[in-house]
């Protein structure tokens, strides 16, 4: 037996059903907030995802070389396609542009709960308004992201990789190994960032004042730590999202985040029900359209975790309740069977979601069957029935079964949905 490759899934019909469900719930979300929905090809020119990040990105791609010897690689991430597009196809449009997508995306990573090779992203991005209101749609929209699904244990933590840039530079880290110095930071793993810290030169009273940095987290109030600008713009940011439906932030100006493009706002949220892989959103503003041959443009956005997101709601005990059919439709004959297959079409002509017994299966087995199919009306055809234009239709639920006229059949249905 051929298995799914390391770190991918199947889904079956209950999986994709509740998945598109769910899907449909972050749409739903993305349009009341103004975005409209692109697609990006699966795989980019590896290029692409090395000017982002670097070229150690490459351990974590799917990376190959196609027939006609370019370096190909699976999307790890949506935020440089979407860009890359904006700069080929839509630099002239009016600004700003909301941007949503949904789809997967591949990461060579170690499998375990909640970390895929293949996972799936619902993400955002909002390009050309570099201000504190583009930053505050999109947190306040991940919140609604979240809320929509009626999360209720999660945490969203606002900081801006700006001021710890700065902090970290002035404290004497070259620049070509700040990557490095933030990666540590990031996971709060002092044990190691210290002596790293001391091998580049960096003071004690230097390397304290960087740790109460990426400690300074709580509610708004720590702010008034927050020295210049970046404190004016996360104050700023923070009375916005209070009436944009967000309003208990945890400011952390430990957040880094893994990938390096971000310039200013970064955030993160979090369902603690996770465990290690807790991170279900994350995201910040950003410049890369610079990078990609176009003109240097501010952006904004983030991608929630799909996969991740429905987890959490599966912990909180969330539970989704299968559509099923209207109708099962059973031949009870062999001579009623051109009859029953012009009766399930007209039921779906109607838009009923109907289904037919081709299994030439008994009746108590096809009860059984649109019992586990979670039809709720059974429609039962029999020959006697048919010379007074009639079928017979049971209840699923309650187990009633009365026969009615076939011209009213449809009526039936509809009042039962
Ligand atoms: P990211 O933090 O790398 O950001 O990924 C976003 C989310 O995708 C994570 O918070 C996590 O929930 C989910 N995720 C990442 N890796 C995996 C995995 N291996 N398995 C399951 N879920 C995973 C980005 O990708 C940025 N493009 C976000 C962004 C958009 N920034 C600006 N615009």
């Amino acid at each position: 037996m051929i298995q799914r490759p390391r770190g991918t899934r199947d889904f079956l019909p209950d999986d994709m059903e509740k998945r598109r469900y769910y899907e449909g719930l972050l749409r739903n979300v993305a349009k009341t907030y103004g975005f409209r929905e692109i697609a990006t090809p699966i795989f980019e020119e590896s290029e692409l995802f090395i000017l982002r990040s670097g070229p150690n990105v490459l351990g974590e791609l799917y990376a190959f070389k196609d027939k006609g010897d370019r370096e190909i690689a699976l999307r790890p991430e949506m935020t440089a396609p979407a860009i890359r597009m904006f700069v080929n196809e839509m630099s002239n449009d009016p600004k700003p542009i909301k941007m949503f997508y949904f789809g997967q995306c591949f990461r060579y990573e170690r499998p375990q709960s909640g970390r895929y090779r293949e996972f799936f992203q619902f993400g955002a991005e909002l390009i050309g308004n570099p201000n504190v209101e583009s930053d505050a749609e999109v947190i306040s929209m991940a919140g609604a992201m979240i809320r929509s699904f009626g999360l209720k244990d999660y945490k969203i933590r606002i900081g801006h990789i700006g001021v710890l840039r700065q902090k970290v530079s002035d404290s004497g880290v070259p620049k070509e190994r700040m990557a490095e110095v933030l990666q540590k930071l990031d996971k709060k793993n002092y044990d190691e960032a210290t002596p790293l810290l001391k091998s580049m030169g960096v003071t004690d009273d230097a390397i304290r004042d960087l740790y109460d940095l990426t400690e300074t987290v709580g509610g708004p109030e720590v702010l008034s730590k927050v020295p210049g600008e970046a404190g004016d713009y996360l104050r700023r940011l923070v009375e916005l999202l209070r009436v944009m439906g967000v309003e208990d932030p945890e400011i952390d100006l430990g957040v880094v985040r893994g990938l390096d493009y971000y310039t200013g706002m970064v955030f993160e949220a979090e369902a603690p029900a996770l465990g290690a892989e807790k991170q279900i959103c994350g995201g910040g503003s950003y410049t890369l359209s610079e990078l990609f041959g176009g003109e240097k443009v501010f952006s904004t956005g983030f991608a929630v975790g799909f996969d991740r997101i429905l987890l959490a709601a599966e912990k909180e005990g969330q539970t989704y309740e299968k559509e099923g059919i209207d109708a099962y439709v059973v031949p009870v004959s062999d001579d009623v069977r051109l009859e029953s297959a012009k009766i399930v079409t007209m039921l779906r002509d109607e838009g009923l979601r109907s289904d037919i017994d081709i299994m030439g299966r008994k009746m108590a087995k096809a009860m059984k069957y649109a019992s586990i199919t979670g039809a709720k009306n059974v429609i039962i055809i029999g020959a006697k029935e048919l010379e007074s234009c009639s079928v017979t239709v049971r209840d699923m639920v309650s187990g009633e079964q009365k026969v009615i006229r076939i011209e009213n059949l449809i009526e039936e249905l509809k009042s039962r949905q």
